[in-house]
């Protein structure tokens, strides 16, 4: 070997593997923590397909997470549990999907890595995303939709011509629910400040309480469910407006057994899990019109921490999103 092959054949040793950009944290701690860096760009393994990410939602858990909320952590971590993009590589047992198709997924809550320009993912958690949306408009969808359709239809069983008060209902939970629920033929009361009424009017909300100066007993007696994304007094104080064998359903914390049966309802916490038959069904829904994600704020994925602030005020209406590939927030769907 002579001295410029040797040299050649140095550097290319030297290489990193291949690598993306990603948003780390390298320890918990505040929005500071979220890091704009090279990453190791993951291949698909057996089961999974890679998703070439045009887009990430931003969701509440992100910065419970990145504070440490959830206890321990294997650093470098990268945050994300929503993703649209296209199918970059299938692996081994992944093969519903091929490379180029327009998917959309919530990614298990351990493994997580959508902040990324590459992440792998089990593909029974991959859809092909909604026809009808672009990339920043579908990453919105999966999480919060999924939350909201396994509370009101697996968790409470809610049924055309009943009655749902949705807590939080223009958050990113709640306006899917709202939707969800008046797809189906229920009535919806909802909670939410003065600022968000007008949105909650266009998505046909019956009864529109805002929390800040009315006590919702007043508006709501005797519904058949409750759904509750705000948790504490808030979720104490809904049992009181349940009718009986109704059903309290939370997203925020397991309502005491005790309350309940006292008030003879039912009841639950539970953690969303990821479902590509319900993602496939909510996408249908949204293609045919039914369901809209409302998108609030696209930010570029290098300012995400820009994105963690907005959305732990706590006030969020709708989605925030973060736009992986410029563009992916205007680019019309990519047809199947
Ligand atoms: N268990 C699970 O699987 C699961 C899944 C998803 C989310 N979550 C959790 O559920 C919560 C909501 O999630 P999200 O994505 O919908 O959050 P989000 O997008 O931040 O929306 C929260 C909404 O709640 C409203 N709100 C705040 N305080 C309220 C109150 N006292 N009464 C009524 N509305 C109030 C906010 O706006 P205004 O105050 O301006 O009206 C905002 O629109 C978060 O804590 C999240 O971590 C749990």
């Amino acid at each position: 070997m002579n001295l410029a092959s040797l040299v050649a054949a140095v550097i290319l040793i030297a290489q990193p593997a291949s690598t993306m950009k990603a948003i780390r944290i390298h320890k918990f701690g505040g929005a500071d923590q979220l890091t704009y860096e090279d990453a190791p760009k993951p291949e698909a393994s057996v089961g999974q397909v890679l998703v070439k990410v045009h887009a990430a939602g931003v969701n509440p858990v992100d910065y419970k997470i990145r504070n440490g909320m959830f206890g321990a952590g294997k650093f470098p971590m990268t945050l994300g549990f929503d993703v649209s993009g296209t199918v970059e590589e299938v692996g081994q047992d992944a093969s519903r999907f091929k490379a180029g198709d327009s998917v959309y997924s919530y990614l298990p809550l351990t493994a997580g890595g959508g902040y990324a320009e590459y992440v792998a993912v089990p593909a029974s958690a991959v859809a092909i995303k909604p026809n009808s949306l672009d990339h920043a408009a579908a990453a919105a969808v999966p999480l919060a939709a999924l939350t909201a359709w396994q509370a009101l239809f697996d968790k409470a069983g809610l049924k055309e011509g009943q009655s749902v008060l949705i807590h939080g209902a223009a958050g990113g939970v709640g306006h899917f629910a709202v939707q969800f629920a008046k797809a189906k033929g229920a009535k919806v009361l909802a909670t939410a400040s003065a600022d968000h009424h007008e949105f909650l009017k266009t998505l046909g909300t019956d009864v529109i309480i805002d929390y800040k100066t009315q006590k919702f007993e007043e508006f709501a007696k005797d519904v058949d469910v409750v759904l509750d994304t705000v948790g504490g007094e808030t979720q104490a104080r809904s049992i009181g407006v349940i009718k009986k064998d109704g059903f309290l359903v939370s997203i925020v914390g397991q309502p005491n057994p005790a309350k309940l049966k006292e008030a003879g309802i039912r009841g639950t916490g539970f953690l969303v899990q990821p479902n590509a038959d319900q993602l496939k069904e909510i996408a249908a829904l949204i293609d045919g019109g039914k369901v809209k994600p409302h998108v609030t704020k696209v930010f570029p994925l290098a300012e995400a921490a820009q994105a963690h602030a907005k959305i732990e005020e706590g006030h969020t209406q709708g989605k925030i999103v973060l736009e992986v590939i410029p563009g992916s927030a205007s680019a019309p769907a990519v047809k199947k």
